[in-house]
């Protein structure tokens, strides 16, 4: 058997020290590349309590707009919900509050280390005016594992839910209750210690604004054309790209100013020697395709191995396919799939559609993937917009998250 090599420290080391080094290499010799929560949380102090919630209106309600003008993430409601934390005492008392600036020192460690992270999901108002969320506890979920994987503090996400349904409830009227339209949500978290010292924020501020928004493709669906980028890399094993860091989010900007600088709207980011399919822009990628041996349909995405994010449209997505699409005969799988892959399907007449899926657009048809100086076409013909099955996934998931289709996804403020 292998004898682990002690570091040279050890040998001045006590018992103890030397057997938790010892438990530390073993440890590391079967590493997954994912720091759990539970690694970083360090929040045992207060946690966020509803019951404290202080609001204070606003005296100037703004004007609604139509929601014909909405452009996404540019128009805000009246109101913000704040809950700020210390190391000291937890989570303060919960705010609502006037939509107002932040007030924040230059030497505030969120502008200088990205301790930031944040969260999307919608309000939507259904036909009897109700408010509802759409699967908030895995928005919350991974709210949390973001913030834990930069040193910010946790919470439970009940509370957080319990707040975000009085946040909505009174900024109501900002909700148009036409289909397409919803209140995009943004909880944000920072670290609001002032420091330039590199170290775990001894302060935070959790806060929620929203934005009325309306159906990203407001003259029908329209299949996007992506570039396969393999000059930049979105997520990497043992990185963060599978959390919402906004850290992850800078750096793909210029690659996708590049692809629209050729003619496309998105890069679709491969990874590795082998160039595996990973995700499309900001979200999560299917592709529908015959198996080569079998005939077999499939519906395919990547697995989450710590480069993807764990997309709640994604699950959504996966969970109905295996609801409605196995029993037609399909097969769904979450494994590893390559760009010489996709080629080949295409190539062989096997490709059937393939769509990205994410919470503002649901989901978002592809029309064809530049790769390799030639033009992989994913199945549509020239005057389709959409695949049958990406089609579908959008009536199934607008059903469910305006109620339409009662199920325990939707969550009635
Ligand atoms: C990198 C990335 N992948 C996937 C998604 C889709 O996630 P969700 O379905 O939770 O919106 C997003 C959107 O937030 C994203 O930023």
């Amino acid at each position: 058997m292998m004898r682990p090599i002690l570091p040279r420290c050890a040998s001045k080391a006590t018992a103890s020290q030397a057997s938790r080094l010892l438990l530390g290499l073993r440890q590391n010799a079967r590493r997954s590349y994912s720091i759990k929560p539970e690694a970083a949380s360090t929040s045992q102090l207060l946690d966020i309590d509803p019951s404290k919630l202080i609001v204070e209106k606003t005296t100037k309600p703004g004007k609604l707009h139509k929601p014909e003008e909405l452009v996404f993430g540019r128009a805000f409601t009246d109101h913000m919900l704040t809950v700020e934390w210390n190391k000291d005492n937890g989570w303060l008392a919960p705010h609502i509050k006037p939509y107002q600036n932040l007030s924040l020192d230059p030497a505030t460690c969120v502008f200088h280390y990205a301790f930031e992270c944040f969260e999307g999901m919608k309000a939507y108002k259904d036909k009897a005016g109700k408010i509802r969320l759409f699967r908030p506890d895995k928005n919350m979920a991974r709210f949390n594992k973001s913030a834990a994987r930069i040193a910010l503090p946790t919470f439970a996400p009940t509370a957080l839910i319990d707040l975000i349904a009085e946040y909505v409830k009174l900024e109501s009227r900002f909700i148009p209750d036409q289909r397409g339209y919803s209140l995009y949500l943004r909880p944000t978290m920072i670290g609001t210690q002032r420091t330039l010292g590199v170290g775990p924020p001894g302060s935070a501020l959790l806060y929620i604004i929203a934005s009325p928004v309306g159906p990203y493709y407001p003259t029908g669906f329209k299949a996007v054309s992506l570039e396969a980028t393999d000059y930049a890399v979105r997520a990497w094993p043992g990185g963060v790209g599978d959390k919402k860091l906004g850290a992850n989010y800078a750096p793909c900007i210029v690659p996708q100013r590049e692809a629209m600088s050729r003619g496309f709207q998105q890069n679709l980011w491969l990874f590795g020697e082998e160039e595996y399919v990973t995700e499309v822009g900001t979200m999560n990628f299917f592709v529908a395709m015959k198996n080569k041996q079998t005939g077999q349909k499939e519906l395919v995405t990547a697995p989450l191995d710590g480069t993807i994010l764990e997309g709640v449209t994604r699950d959504s997505v996966l969970s109905l396919a295996r609801e409605r699409l196995v029993p037609e005969g399909w097969k769904i799988e979450e494994r590893k799939f390559t760009m010489q892959e996709v080629n080949e399907a295409a190539n062989e007449g096997r490709l059937i559609e393939a769509f990205g899926a994410g919470t503002a657009a649901i989901v978002s048809p592809v029309r064809a993937i530049s790769w390799k100086g030639k033009l992989v076409n994913c199945g549509l013909k020239d005057h389709e917009e959409s695949g049958e099955i990406t089609l579908k996934m959008k009536g199934w998931m607008e059903a469910r998250q305006y109620g339409d289709d009662e199920h325990e996804w939707s969550y009635v403020c």
